[in-house]
């Protein structure tokens, strides 16, 4: 869960390497360092904190060279320190690795080196990679220190175990970047004249948008403009490649203050893209023919945090819709339970990341049962991506912000999408019951337009509440995952206790930490489960609980009747409604960090994607 970021060109690479760094910061940020080959002799600076951290301490020793790699980390093996950061050296300080992952086995590799004299500096797994790399380059022969290198690398690839991506630098051999994939990402930029190595596109995009996707167990030798992929048995590959449609704007802020914000207000065009796919190509999504879909006896669902609660919402859908049975798991729990398996069961992995190792591990033990698995993922080339059979790609384009948003909505887009077409294809739905729901999901990009007009009204509100130290959200049927949703978002950017219960639910427990003026929010648009909401209203209201009604247009009167404050939301269908319910909250979170003056794109202990177990 760290950025890697390289270059190899004809100019100096350290303002390349530190404003890649800036853009995989979301990867994490506890520490960051580049190294950059000056003159023959590899030139160091690493410093604890942001990258901003590290680019203070390089503007005083200014490095220059046009051979560079940089890495920024989130700690897995050694607590945050400047000897922990990457890049890492041998003992001899002409080899640098920096590296994203686990290496399970480094424990009896350190051993090994240390017996063999090598000397290590701090407490990191990737450090047995550059030693290793020294140690196999004494062994190895081959006409050239380029192709030594290649060797030493390979060698160290058998020995190593675990998931990783890492750039290796020599300094023998100058002009040369050396890329290892083996499920943790690394992408290469091919530009004119200078290459990139890097754990997500952004980081050069501004650079080059054509693309290169390494699969597992590949290397890439990156020279200026040049780029050599290697398969898994080490022999030259012909890949061309990829040219990514996002520019530079789309990647950044766009102006807004945040990430976060930015990606709120892109929902209505996140959900036109998303839907792009469902138009054009509705039926190939699951790759399987009639037969096999009406054969399916079970959905399995498996996610993370955010992505969970879409599938949450999910299994609504297929239930309704194509009347098959669904379970949603936890991927981390999903990987330990015993999961029966007897009968024919399509399993979705949803991840914005495609990255996520809990999902990844998961939907691989579902493809060990012989499941049919479709990933629900909004990054091209990613790794759940090629473990999957099938990919519905939500293409929502580069979330930045920890705190997902867009990816979230659109994920719930995307399995409303496939729930009707399964309905449709395995005769669940009827035609006309099928044309109302498509007519639904293609009007819902423009009330999400009108959704993210609630901005204003939602700050105003934060105002008089921002300063509680917990709040409570409540929902139910297709609500109850919305106000699990608003829970997660508030906790993650606000650090305040938060917590979404099902409302038919409080008076079984919950409903004791309610004291006079706790903030609740209740989801509550008027469907048939309006009547119910109003009594789990005025529960809480008896209670002392300030509370703020989520509704819909008609039924604002009975609302305002059981709450402190009514929030109009535009009105869709009852089981789409959750996707523009969810905004305001997101809103809500936003606004609360902000006026509590917490780092809302990259709040603390987190990473936007969780690439370790
Ligand atoms: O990339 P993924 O969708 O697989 O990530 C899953 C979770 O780690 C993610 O949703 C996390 O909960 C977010 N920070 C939520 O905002």
């Amino acid at each position: 869960m760290c950025g890697i970021i390289g270059y190899v060109g004809k100019r100096n690479s350290v303002p390349y390497i530190i404003d890649g760094l800036k853009k995989l910061e979301y990867r994490g940020y506890d520490s960051a360092g580049i190294s950059i080959l000056q003159e023959g002799k590899l030139v160091t600076v690493r410093a604890v904190g942001k990258v901003a951290e590290l680019e203070k301490a390089a503007l005083q020793l200014s490095p220059k060279g046009t051979t560079g790699l940089g890495h920024t980390r989130w700690a897995t093996h050694g607590k945050p320190s400047e000897e922990n950061s990457h890049p890492h050296t041998d003992c001899s300080g002409e080899i640098v690795v920096v590296h994203n992952g686990i290496i399970e086995n480094y424990l009896m590799l350190r051993e090994q080196l240390i017996s063999l004299g090598h000397l290590f500096k701090s407490e990191t797994d990737t450090e047995v990679i550059a030693h290793l790399i020294e140690e196999n380059l004494k062994h190895v022969r081959a006409a050239s220190d380029e192709d030594r290198l290649l060797k030493a690398v390979q060698k160290t690839n058998k020995e190593i175990s675990g998931a990783f991506a890492y750039g290796v630098m020599w300094a023998r051999t100058p002009g040369l970047l050396v890329g290892v994939k083996n499920q943790s990402p690394l992408v290469v930029g091919v530009g004119k004249d200078e290459s990139f190595l890097a754990s997500d596109v952004p980081a050069f995009l501004q650079h080059t948008n054509r693309v290169l996707f390494l699969e597992e167990g590949e290397m890439a030798l990156l020279r200026a403009g040049k780029v050599t992929v290697l398969d898994k048995t080490g022999t030259p590959k012909k890949v061309r490649p990829v040219k990514i449609s996002w520019d530079r704007q789309t990647a950044e802020k766009g102006g807004y203050a945040h990430f976060m914000l930015k990606e709120i207000y892109d929902q209505p065009q996140a959900i036109e893209d998303t839907l792009r796919t469902a138009r054009t190509d509705f039926g190939k999504i699951l790759g399987m023919d009639t037969a096999a879909l009406r054969a399916l006896r079970q959905v399995h669902i498996i996610a993370c945090g955010t992505a969970y609660h879409a599938g949450l919402v999910g299994k609504y859908y297929l239930e309704q819709f194509a009347g098959i049975p669904v379970t949603v798991d936890l991927a981390s729990e999903y990987k330990y339970r015993t999961v029966p398996h007897k009968v024919k069961t399509l399993a979705i992995a949803i991840s914005q990341s495609g990255e996520t190792a809990d999902t990844i591990g998961a939907i691989n033990k579902a493809k060990e049962f012989g499941f049919h698995t479709l990933a629900i993922c909004n990054v091209l080339g990613s790794t759940l991506t090629r473990v999957c059979d099938r990919t519905f790609f939500t293409h929502c384009g580069p979330e930045i912000s920890v705190a997902s948003t867009k990816a979230f909505t659109s994920q719930i887009t995307a399995m409303y999408a496939l729930a009707v077409s399964l309905g449709k294809a395995n005769g669940n739905l009827s035609k006309s019951a099928f044309d109302a729901a498509y007519r639904d999901l293609m009007q819902l990009s423009k009330a999400m337009g009108e959704t993210v007009k609630l901005e204003y009204t939602v700050r105003h509100l934060t105002r008089k509440i921002y300063k509680a130290d917990k709040f409570i959200f409540l929902g139910r049927h297709v609500n109850f995952p919305i106000a699990l949703e608003g829970a997660l978002k508030l906790k993650e950017v606000s650090y305040r206790s938060a917590e979404g219960f099902a409302a038919g639910e409080i008076k079984h427990g919950p409903i004791s930490i309610i004291e006079k003026g706790t903030p609740v929010f209740m989801l509550m648009p008027q469907d048939g489960l309006f009547e119910k909401m109003l009594s789990a209203c005025q529960e809480c209201r008896a209670r002392g609980a300030f509370v703020v009604a989520l509704t819909t247009p008609g039924a604002e009167k009975a609302a305002k009747s059981v709450a402190d404050q009514v929030i109009q939301i535009p009105q869709t269908n009852d089981l789409l409604q959750p996707v523009l319910n969810v905004v305001p909250l997101q809103f809500l979170a936003y606004w609360i960090a902000k006026r509590l003056g917490c780092d809302i794109d990259q709040p603390r202990n987190l990473a936007k994607s969780v690439t370790v177990e």
